[in-house]
């Protein structure tokens, strides 16, 4: 390519060049390079959209030193998407700069490489913080990331047996089951609509729903759960019905908790009481280096939380980038910014 020219991928041309493994991998590596202070990673920049339309953008931007990597990912959240316009939820671009010269050198879908990233990290957090002998894990709010949750959580915990999902609109059941006992036919999948229902038993319990209230607070959490939010409204009541409560970045989480829960608990004429740095046990990443030990307790009950990091986005695209580059694959563009 010349200098100025961008490689443009689709999400089919970014699905050839990086596995569920790879990206598991990847994530981990990323947290655990942000832990050891080797990664630039600002929190994201939200744009509500609210309260002309149901969705907001966040700008994701982060440098790495591990690959000398540079890029941003802009992802939309739009929780009408699949009732309203058969689109998904979640919408990710990334692109990706020379880090010498900041010139842009990639722009590829963005919304595979979030949906496997997510589901990476609750893969780790499984990895890390759940029991050993976990067999029963429970999929709340049973969408796009919630399926790749399971996948995830399954490849870092092999001795799940049972998978219950969970969803309050049937189409994403249906789905979720269907796709379930095709891929894993050895394991037990069951279906409910009510997340109280689901929590019952588990050792394992994702929540990546759309819902805007909050539902953990309300579930009955057993010892020894370790309970993984890719996204929940979480109150300091949920936070304090477990022994440890591990986020993947601080800054960031807890901003996103407060001002997530601020307009969830106004719109119902709540008082929101913000989460702070005294309620957070540590980072996934500190775990992974041994700078802070997880579960040390088969009987603890655990909360890990991950709302998105950009490392973890840029690490994969990079990957991806890379490969297609050896391959010829994708188009080249040229904004001709260099004229
Ligand atoms: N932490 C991260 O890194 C990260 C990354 C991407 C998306 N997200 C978040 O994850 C959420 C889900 O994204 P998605 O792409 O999977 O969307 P999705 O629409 O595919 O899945 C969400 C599911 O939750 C279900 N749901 C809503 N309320 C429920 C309830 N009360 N009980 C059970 N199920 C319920 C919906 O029917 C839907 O099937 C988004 O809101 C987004 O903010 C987080």
């Amino acid at each position: 390519m010349k200098e100025g020219e961008i490689l443009f991928l689709s999400k089919d041309e970014v699905r050839r060049f990086i596995t569920a493994d790879e990206a598991l991998e990847l994530s981990e590596k990323a947290l655990e390079e942000f832990s050891l202070g080797n990664a630039n990673n600002p929190s994201k920049l939200v744009l509500p959209c609210y309260p002309y339309h149901n969705g907001h953008i966040n700008s994701m931007p982060s440098y790495m030193k591990y690959g000398d990597v540079a890029g941003v990912k802009i992802v939309s959240v739009y929780n009408d998407n699949p009732k309203t316009h058969h689109l998904p939820t979640t919408i990710g671009t990334i692109i990706l700069f020379d880090p010498d010269t900041g010139m842009p050198k990639a722009i590829m879908d963005g919304t595979l490489i979030t949906d496997l990233r997510t589901g990476a990290v609750s893969g780790v957090n499984a990895k890390h913080l759940a029991r050993k002998d976990s067999k029963t894990l429970a999929i709340i709010g049973s969408g796009v990331q919630g399926y790749t949750s399971m996948q995830m959580v399954l490849k870092a915990v092999p001795g799940i047996e049972e998978v219950v999902g969970c969803n309050t609109f049937a189409p994403h059941l249906e789905k979720f089951i269907a796709d379930g006992k095709a891929e894993y036919p050895h394991l037990t999948f069951s279906g409910c609509t009510d997340y109280r229902e689901a929590m019952k038993g588990a050792d394992i319990a994702v929540y990546a729903t759309s819902a805007d209230v909050p539902l953990l607070e309300n579930a009955e959490v057993d010892e020894g759960c370790t309970v993984i939010t890719v996204c929940e409204l979480l109150t300091k009541k949920a936070v304090g019905m477990f022994d440890k409560w591990f986020v993947d970045f601080d800054e960031c989480a807890l901003e996103r908790y407060n001002d997530g829960g601020r307009m969830s608990a106004e719109a119902r004429g709540l008082v929101w009481e913000d989460l702070t740095m005294d309620d957070v046990t540590g980072e996934t990443g500190d775990v992974i280096t041994g700078k802070v030990p997880g579960r040390t307790d088969d009987r603890q009950k655990i909360l890990a939380g991950a709302v998105g990091m950009s490392v973890e986005d840029v690490i994969c695209a990079d990957l991806v980038f890379k490969r297609a580059m050896e391959a010829g694959a994708g188009r080249i563009m040229d904004l001709e910014c260099l004229k």
